[in-house]
């Protein structure tokens, strides 16, 4: 049996998404049918974001200079699963020799001048005929191939499928942050897509101590779930005690900084930061649009009053620059001290990605108000560790003891596992599959633009 694409997602409302299969398949309980639902809802995640892009001309758009045109990221899901299943051998060939090496990889480079894009993109019939392809022979796949009787491990060829199904999931978060740069014009929300409330000013954000303690990061090999390469390892962390905010940072607070002149000021800026704001004539947040009285806000569709209790969402120079503007040794978490927060108080078997209490997995189509979903507070009352946005962190992208990149994609971590990529932690609405777990481990170059913001923290 082939099931075929949804033809009509533009319909699908975001109820319809939540209510899909969306947990990952289980390692030790690989069954075809779970595997083909959430094959399908992965599937329907990526169609859906792009039927909110008005004419297909906008798909040749580079809403961010340091990516490639959307078109790209709308092919490249798929391309990857070819790929990938190829490398693994559950295929002997690939869909078509030109797309499937020019949709398959990514970019990453520092400058905009770095980017060579390539000015052969096929036209979107063209694409969309190529996923559908690939959506029938990934299927075929699914329906035929052998499941074992023993949970799956990083050696088995399923494990090419379940890096495909992840992969997914992640550029649907990224190409949303991408199509949310785009005019607003040229985008409409599908039907059914939800934005949080606001409720106005955000509450007090008050310190809370923790006074540190020993926390291990990495994931166990057996695991019943996949991950990706840097998330395995073992590490021991005693974290000194410390403070952080109770809240993430505000819109609120955040225009404080901005209407206090911070980002006129050259000394709340690193070297890189400063150069960055310079060479784009940055002002304010990039989800902020001036306007005569102020600010508007862009959410993921549409322009609305600025919510003031949302967090604010930032690259990482602007994380710094905020911390620097409010003194007393500000700073953002370590991944250690994130970790140690997050589970403080919960049993170790405990995953957001199975909690339905955090802004993950579309609870919500935005932000929700710093401190709102008052269910998911951690147990010594820090708000939003998990979703809502993610945590900028101090820390560089680094490997965990004991980390081997893997074979079937050796680029995925280790070349930006260096001092120009920094953490972030936590997930935000927007992200699904095994990206809402604890052991999720992400990076990006501190100018880059997530669902991100950030908590302040320091040493006591
Ligand atoms: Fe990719």
């Amino acid at each position: 049996m082939v099931v075929k694409p949804s033809t009509n997602s533009t319909h699908m409302l975001q109820s319809d998404l939540k209510n899909s299969p969306t947990k990952p398949p289980r390692l030790d309980r690989m069954d075809r049918k779970g595997l083909v639902a959430y094959f399908q809802h992965t599937w329907d995640l990526c169609e859906l974001l792009f039927s909110s892009i008005r004419s297909a001309g906008s798909l040749y758009e580079r809403p961010d200079p340091l990516r490639n045109p959307l078109i790209f990221y709308f092919g490249h899901p798929a391309a990857f699963y070819i790929n990938k299943l190829r490398m693994a051998g559950l295929l002997s060939r690939g869909v078509h020799d030109q797309y499937d090496e020019l949709l398959a990889v990514g970019v990453d480079p520092d400058r905009p001048e770095h980017l060579h894009v390539a000015n052969l993109w096929p036209d979107e019939a063209t694409v969309r005929t190529y996923r559908n392809t690939i959506f029938e022979i990934v299927m075929e796949v699914i329906e035929s191939v052998e499941l074992p009787s023993s949970p799956v491990n990083d050696q088995h060829p399923l494990w090419a499928l379940l890096m495909g199904l992840e992969h997914d999931r992640i550029h649907f978060e990224t190409s949303s942050v991408l199509i949310r740069q785009l005019g607003v014009e040229k985008v409409r929300r599908p039907e059914g897509w939800h934005y949080a409330p606001t409720l106005g000013a955000p509450p007090e954000n008050d310190w809370i101590s923790s006074e540190g303690g020993t926390v291990r990061l990495g994931k166990s090999r057996e695991d019943s779930l996949f991950g990706w390469d840097n998330e395995y390892g073992q590490l021991e962390v005693k974290v000194e005690p410390f403070a952080a905010t109770r809240n993430l940072i505000s819109n609120l607070e955040f225009l404080e900084f901005v209407e206090d002149g911070g980002y006129t000021r050259p000394d709340l800026w690193s070297d890189e930061g400063r150069d960055w704001k310079t060479r784009t004539n940055t002002t304010h947040p990039k989800f902020w649009v001036q306007a005569d009285d102020g600010y508007l806000y862009r959410a993921m569709f549409d322009e609305m009053t600025l919510p003031l209790d949302w967090p604010a969402e930032v690259n990482a120079h602007e994380a710094w620059a905020y911390c620097r503007w409010k003194g007393e040794n500000s700073r953002l978490l370590s991944e250690s001290e994130f970790l140690l927060l997050t589970r403080e108080g919960l049993p170790g078997s405990y995953d957001p990605l199975f909690a339905r209490e955090h802004n993950l997995d579309f609870k919500y189509g935005s932000a929700t108000p710093v401190g709102f979903m008052q269910e998911g507070t951690s147990a010594s009352g820090f708000n939003d560790l998990y979703g809502n946005v993610w945590d900028w962190l101090m820390d560089d992208f680094y490997p965990l003891p004991g980390f081997q990149p893997h074979p079937l994609y050796l680029d995925f971590s280790e070349p930006y596992m260096d001092p120009e990529h920094s953490m972030m932690a936590g997930g935000s609405w927007a992200t699904t599959g095994t990206g809402a777990s604890k052991h999720y481990r992400l990076w990006f170059r501190r100018h880059f633009f997530q669902h991100a913001g950030f908590r302040l923290a320091r040493s006591i």
